[in-house]
């Protein structure tokens, strides 16, 4: 299988968080982030061919995932949903940049008409969306590098199966707590010290408030 580059860039709380309670979207945790780190993330996103986020992302943010405080391109925005489960009047629908939504065979034929009249809808998996084909579909239409922002689940599957090669955290100086609180990584959690995914810090530095870090997967 060929795909894209991977990088996973989050803004995550000094006990792991990346919002404040399930449910509530992050953009209120990222009022407290300085421009200096905001233009860390734009340039980021200035520089790949595409950026991803999961659906329920969509659902709580309703972000944009375009370059704003930098100059330069907007990346294609990314999102795979099983039941093609998108707000009509989501951000990402509009037209600054291209979007592909991933879905399944399952995925009800009136959403994903109501969607197409938008942006493409690309069904990948039976039951829900296949990730590791969707990466190789993405490589094949030229998306070689992928920044993925969140949240703690598709940051779960995606490092499970391992399609990431790096992680940066733009570390917020604060602690939220909460048991439920979604953490970077989400999901079951791997069981056994044979299955734990490996990192070696590549570099760090500070923009503005917040320390930045970035992590190199070791693949064995
Ligand atoms: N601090 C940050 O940088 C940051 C960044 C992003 C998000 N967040 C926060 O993270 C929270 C959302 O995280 P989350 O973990 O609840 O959801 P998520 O990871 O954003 O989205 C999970 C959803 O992705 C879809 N999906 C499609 N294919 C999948 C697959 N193969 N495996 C897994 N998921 C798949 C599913 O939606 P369907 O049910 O539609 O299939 C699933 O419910 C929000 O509170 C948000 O504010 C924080």
């Amino acid at each position: 299988m060929s795909r894209p580059y991977t990088i996973i860039v989050s803004e995550v709380t000094v006990d792991g968080k990346l919002t404040l309670k399930k449910g509530v979207s992050s953009k209120e945790i990222m009022k407290f982030m300085d421009e200096d780190a905001v233009r860390y993330l734009h340039e980021l996103r200035a520089k790949v061919d595409g950026i991803m986020v999961g659906a329920e992302t969509i659902r709580t943010d309703n972000p944009f995932l375009t370059v704003r405080h930098v100059e330069g391109k907007n990346p294609t925005r990314i999102v795979p949903t099983a039941m093609a489960d998108i707000p009509i009047n989501a951000n990402i629908l509009e037209k600054d940049a291209p979007t592909i939504i991933f879905t399944s065979e399952k995925a009800p034929e009136d959403k994903v008409k109501n969607l197409e009249e938008k942006v493409e809808v690309i069904r990948c998996g039976d039951e829900k969306v296949d990730l590791v084909k969707m990466m190789d579909t993405l490589y094949k239409r030229g998306i070689k590098s992928l920044i993925v922002e969140g949240g703690s689940r598709i940051n779960w599957e995606m490092i499970r199966l391992g399609l990431v090669d790096e992680i940066r955290i733009i570390h917020m100086p604060f602690v939220v707590g909460g048991i439920s609180t979604p953490t970077l990584v989400g999901g079951e959690g791997f069981n056994s010290l044979d299955e734990i995914v490996k990192t070696k810090l590549r570099a760090h530095f500070m923009r503005g408030n917040h320390l930045i870090t970035e992590w190199e997967i070791i693949f064995d």
